[in-house]
């Protein structure tokens, strides 16, 4: 592999709980290559938004390197780690949760471009409707809030919003598993336009092997906070190496489980009739 731009060793992350620290990911290594998708997968709990929450160093892991270009952020204060905040940019599970909802469209694709130095509001809302075009959304989209927008359309504002800040490192923790699994293809068709466009590398974190299939190049299989299995995505889906990622192939296969591509039904953060 080239110089990765993501090279992540020994990562250990622990919550304090009244029960003493909970060791949530346990010597993770991993590295991704610069332009390429490597997919993070493993069931609920196993670890999985932990690690991209110390990427983006939304928290502070206990031990190890996230080496970004080279430099280590795993530990770097505030006053460091802020020039270097925009390079890695997360898009979140729930679009809805993530966007402020009194702020439209405009105002959220135009905040992290305001904190990159963007010091005219005429010059920020004609990036922002740039961004908006680009992910999908129509010119009108601009004025309005985040009710106002299916599913779909709100994890586009999402995406536009990290884009923003003009990212190497796109982290998508479940980005499209609230939607519906057409709403879900035309994210990921647009994740891998953005990519093919502009070089971006992905950590696209799913439950769910059938999304990851179309979008990885190589996968890492996370089990209660330790990563049990890693390669192509085509070889380990192929023929997991692992009992673990067995389990979970089988598991994705079998219509019987919520893991398979079946329509999902409406959640609570689709509510207010929007269209999808
Ligand atoms: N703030 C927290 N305090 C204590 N435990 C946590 C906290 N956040 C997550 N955990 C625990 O850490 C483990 C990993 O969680 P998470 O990274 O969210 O997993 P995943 O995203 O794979 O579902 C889980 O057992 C979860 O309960
Ligand atoms: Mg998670």
């Amino acid at each position: 592999m080239s110089e990765p731009i993501l090279d992540v060793r020994d990562l250990v992350v622990e919550y304090p709980t009244p029960a003493g620290p909970f060791r949530a990911v346990d010597d993770v290594s991993f590295a991704v290559a610069a332009g390429s998708t490597l997919a993070v997968v493993g069931e609920s709990g196993c670890g999985k938004s932990t690690i991209a929450r110390s990427l983006v160093r939304l928290l502070t892991p206990t031990s190890g390197s996230i080496l970004l270009g080279g430099r280590d952020i795993a530990r770097l204060g505030e006053r460091h780690l802020r020039p270097l905040r925009p390079r890695i940019q997360m898009v979140f599970q729930d679009p809805y949760g993530s966007l402020d909802p009194r702020l439209s469209a405009a105002e959220i694709v135009g905040e992290p471009l305001r904190l990159h130095g963007v010091r005219s509001r005429t010059e920020r809302t004609r990036e922002a409707a740039a961004l908006l075009d680009r992910v999908g959304l129509p010119a009108h989209a601009l004025d309005r809030r985040p009710a106002e927008f299916s599913g779909g359309q709100r994890q586009r504002i999402g995406i536009a919003r990290a884009l923003a800040s003009r990212p190497e490192v796109l982290v998508c923790d479940e980005a499209t598993s609230a939607l519906d699994v057409s709403v879900q293809a035309q994210v990921l068709a647009l994740l891998r336009e953005i990519q093919r466009e502009s070089s971006l590398t992905y950590l696209f974190i799913s439950h769910d092997l059938a999304v990851v299939r179309e979008i990885s190049d190589q996968i890492v299989v996370m089990r209660k906070g330790s990563l049990v299995e890693r390669g192509p995505t085509e070889r380990v889906l192929a023929a997991p190496g692992h009992p673990y990622t067995r389990a979970l192939r089988a598991a994705a296969l079998d219509p019987s489980t919520t893991r398979g591509r079946k329509p999902r039904a409406a959640t609570a953060t689709t509510a207010g009739g929007a269209v999808r």
